[in-house]
């Protein structure tokens, strides 16, 4: 194997600035959007060349905010923007990307049925070089970059074939291609496997040690720890500080972004079943393409019980959960809630009959976002009680109903009135788990309960599942972070290609294990030869 032109050092980072590096100064930075939120206070950020610099904060600190003023697609309200001691304003993303700034977003805006190469130079702007390229200039530049930076992607692969990780890596190309000196990347591990995380940090390692500028908003500390050089932590729209990451740890970090000292471990507690609540017994599900993504499935879950399933993004742990909601693609096989077969009910009756569901995708699926959060939380209850009073919605009931709600789970909103869509990515994850939990179903489903949530909320709604159990609901659980599964499952099911292929006990789980199963090597599969652990 070539090793790439910087030989792929990581400790040496470029003492001074490569051509081109960009140094990004954010001079008291202020912004109020027109609801009269201050979403940020006067904030200052420093970004130095050849740094991955993480920002980090509580939902609703602010940091999509500020991050979208140095991308251009917000302008701030006050205060100024330098680079290299030059001041800029930018008017469009266009206008930042010409200067050098480019933003890879949580949602991607890429093309499945054309290529890579194509979607990278799809309608690019001129280079930063100034000249627009042929189809065939294109694909081998995209190809030079991939290479460059390792990010191996095949710039001939339709993207719509190509998986998160992958998707996430044209996004960075579409940045590297318009030249970008500054990479901005929000949350962009929210949706990856821990082994795709791993490989995204390695590009991005690559780049920073080009002399590229890397910001990453980011909630998960340890990425922190592992990846960053530098950390900026907001609160309540202010800087709060900037850290040496070799100097702090997560503590620190947590303590200056909550004000108060964090339980970061989430303790796992024993839970103590009673009867089996929900069973299900030769489940298969096929999509709409008609492929099969679940297939004999069976297991119970009981009363007082919370059982987790772990798996690789894609295993077949979304469409399971779906499908017990009454959702998803064509199934087959028993579901019993309490010893009734529910197989054959809608969504809407199951819910009835008590299954609440959490779905991964929150501004779809999940929520309305352009009704108000009060109308979020109440979101399938106006048909009952204590909602509904005879014909009419109860109002004041409503009222207290979404208060005790906002109050309960920390949703960082001004008035209950609000539309839902402009809540922080945190804060509506927080409306959906709310809502809900309060439905006091006897099985309650989650996809991803935590997701794009702080520490500090992640330590409420860890407390609050447990709670919710320890009253003898049933949960079913699924997570991308195996310590969530840790903290909180009683028993853990690893999913495999649509199978279920191993199934472990709280006391018998390792982490080892899993990982083993989630890659299909399950105990059978490795006949009498010892696990390490
Ligand atoms: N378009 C908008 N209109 C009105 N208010 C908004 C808008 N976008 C964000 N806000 C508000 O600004 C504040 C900061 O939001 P922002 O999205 O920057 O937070 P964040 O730090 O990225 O949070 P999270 O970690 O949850 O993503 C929040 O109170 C949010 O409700
Ligand atoms: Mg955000």
């Amino acid at each position: 194997m070539t090793r790439p032109l910087n030989g792929g050092v990581t400790a040496g980072r470029p003492q001074s600035a490569a051509p081109g590096a960009t140094t990004v100064e954010m001079r008291g930075i202020s912004k109020w959007y027109s609801n009269g939120v201050m979403a940020n206070d006067h904030v200052d950020l420093v970004l130095n060349p050849g740094e991955i610099h993480a920002l980090v904060g509580e939902n609703g600190a602010g940091k999509s905010t500020l991050m979208s003023i140095l991308c251009g697609l917000e302008e701030p309200t006050d205060g100024e923007i330098r680079l290299d001691g030059q001041t800029v304003s930018f008017s469009s993303p266009v206008s930042a990307s010409e200067a050098g700034i480019g933003m890879v977003h949580q949602e991607f805006k890429l093309f499945p049925s054309l290529t890579v190469a194509e979607n990278v130079a799809f309608r690019a702007e001129p280079t930063r070089l100034g000249m627009f390229l042929s189809r065939r200039e294109a694909r081998e530049r995209v190809r030079e970059l991939a290479d460059r930076y390792r990010l191996g992607v095949d710039p001939n692969a339709k993207v719509g074939q190509l998986s998160v990780g992958m998707l996430q890596r044209v996004e960075i190309l579409k940045a590297l291609h318009r030249d970008a000196q500054v990479l901005i990347l929000d949350e962009p591990t929210a949706v990856l496997t821990p082994q795709e995380v791993d490989d995204l940090f390695a590009v991005l390692r690559e780049l920073r040690d080009a002399g590229r500028t890397i910001v990453v908003v980011t909630h998960k500390l340890r990425e922190v720890m592992a990846f960053s050089d530098r950390i900026t932590v907001l609160r309540d729209g202010r800087s709060i500080a900037t850290l040496t990451t070799s100097e702090t740890n997560p503590a620190e970090v947590a303590h200056h972004m909550t004000g108060r000292d964090v339980d970061l471990d989430g303790r796992y507690n024993a839970g103590s079943p009673a009867g089996v609540a929900l069973r299900v017994d030769g489940l298969f599900v096929q999509n709409e393409l008609g492929v099969m993504v679940v297939s004999d499935a069976n297991f119970s879950v009981r009363h007082g019980e919370i059982v987790g399933i772990a798996g690789v993004a894609g295993s077949g742990q979304t469409e399971l959960i779906e499908s017990i909601a009454g959702l998803g693609g064509h199934s087959s096989g028993v579901v019993e809630l309490d010893g009734t077969d529910i197989h054959q009910l809608s969504a809407a009756e199951r819910r009835r009959k008590g299954i609440a569901y959490i779905p991964e995708d929150r501004r779809g699926v999940g929520s309305a976002v352009t009704a108000s959060v009060s109308d979020n939380l109440a979101m399938g209850f106006h048909r009952r009680a204590p909602l509904r009073k005879g014909w009419r919605l109860d109002r004041a009931a409503m009222k207290r109903h979404s208060a005790d709600i906002i109050e309960a789970f920390g949703i960082r909103v001004s008035h209950a009135k609000v539309e839902a869509g402009t809540l922080s990515g945190g804060n509506l994850q927080k409306v959906i788990v709310g809502r809900e939990m309060s439905h006091d179903s006897a099985v309650l489903l989650v996809d991803q309960p935590t997701r794009g949530v702080d520490i500090g909320a992640i330590e409420n709604i860890h407390g609050r599942l447990r709670a919710y159990r320890d009253r003898g609901h049933a949960i079913v659980l699924t997570s991308a972070e195996l310590s969530e599964l840790f903290a909180l499952a009683d028993r853990i099911l690893v999913m495999y290609g649509g199978r279920v292929v191993a199934e472990y006990p709280r006391a018998d789980a390792t982490e080892a294990k899993i990982g083993l199963a989630m890659a299909g090597i399950t105990q059978q599969t490795l006949t009498g030869s010892e696990e390490t652990t």
